[in-house]
């Protein structure tokens, strides 16, 4: 299984390098970064996105960034950590994954600083916790992958919305997972991904990554989706996140929640897949979360083609709300999580 590895650091380890993913599907490539305010724009442009992937970037930019500070005083090299991670921190909102590397980058620091480490002997930690990230992210996807397949058939068609492969994560990734499971094992799926609107992740990246790991695959546009649901193409619908909160709701790409809403209206099972770093148990609800606000010349001007006056206004919300209740089941590393989801999910990370 050919797998994909969008961010990762160079040969020499001292810099981040990122496939471009704006330039997809017309342009493979890698921009090599060690400023912090290029990395941080890469994520903010999309230049490296998904949340698994937005997670690793930032882990690495830390190693990164934090590899080029002078100050051989703890004390010091740890105020200039923490601007760091409070600066990556703003470069978007709404994946859980981007605070929770950059956090679990930060607790090893703190570790390591217990334990009485030098600068360097924590700059050397640094690598290995990013490193770890990066690994365990491929592992996730792989296990992902298993229990997704248990839950499908060969000759089914699928429907995914955004892109939740490779490209999002590195290795497999999560919705896509069970799709490059199922290829290993000769399923022949039919897969359906939706153009997504208005950065186009489904038709630009998801269509890219399937057709030349040599899967079946099929585009349509979103306003779509009913039709091609209605018409019995679709057995199963399979998706990402971005974050679940604790009760189950899912925030992920926008248009994700009519998917899910159709798929109930139509007696498809909505799939959720995600690793475990993507459940935000300390957030109740989806609405709690901040719903990223991009620019509206996304929509207005997107990819530089006028499609509505400069002069109207466009509202451009980048992910949205599925609520639990729509959810079939939550496929994570640790196994498939049905409802209700509050008590299952708070079991799972409890076992
Ligand atoms: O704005 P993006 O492209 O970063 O949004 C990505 C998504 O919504 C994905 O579906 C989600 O991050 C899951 S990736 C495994």
């Amino acid at each position: 299984m050919k797998t994909i590895i969008p961010a990762r650091l160079n040969e020499t380890k001292d810099k981040l390098v990122i496939l471009d993913q704006t330039l997809l599907p017309v342009e493979e490539k890698f921009l090599e970064l060690d400023r912090r305010e290029d990395i941080w724009e890469a994520i903010k442009k999309l230049r490296v996105r998904g949340a698994p992937a937005i997670g690793i970037a930032a882990a690495f930019g830390m190693y990164v960034c934090s590899n080029r500070i002078a100050a051989s005083d703890v004390a010091e090299f740890k105020k200039e950590v923490l601007t760091l991670k409070e600066y990556f921190a703003t470069s978007r909102p709404t994946a859980v994954n981007l605070f929770w590397a950059l956090d679990r980058m930060f607790d090893r620091f703190e570790n390591e600083e217990v334990l009485g480490k030098s600068v360097d002997e924590i700059k050397s930690a640094f690598l290995d916790e990013s490193e770890e990230i990066l690994r365990e992210d491929q592992e996730m996807g792989y296990a992902i992958g298993k229990y997704g397949l248990e839950l499908l058939k060969p000759g089914m068609g699928l429907l995914t919305h955004c892109n939740a492969g490779g490209l999002a994560c590195s290795g497999i990734g999560t919705a896509l997972a069970p799709m490059y499971a199922g290829q290993e094992k000769g399923y022949d799926f039919k897969i359906y991904a939706d153009e997504t609107r208005p950065l186009l992740q489904g038709s630009r990246l998801t269509t890219y990554e399937l057709y030349k790991a040599g899967l079946d695959v099929t585009v349509i546009c979103d306003n779509m989706a009913s039709i091609v649901m209605r018409q019995g193409k679709i057995d199963a619908v399979l998706v990402g996140a971005d974050r679940i909160t604790a009760n189950g709701d899912v925030i992920n790409k926008i248009g994700t929640s009519g998917v899910a809403i159709l798929a109930k209206e139509y007696g498809v099972p909505f799939y959720v897949l995600g690793p475990y770093s993507t459940i935000d148990m300390k957030t109740a609800k989806g609405d709690d979360v901040e719903i990223e606000l991009r620019d509206g010349d996304e929509i207005g001007n997107g990819f530089g083609r006028r499609t509505a006056l400069a002069e109207v206004k466009a509202y451009n919300p980048a992910f949205d709300i599925t609520d639990h209740k729509y959810v079939t089941a939550i496929i994570t590393e640790k196994g498939i999580v049905r409802a209700p989801y509050k008590e299952n999910l708070t079991k799972l990370f409890r076992d």
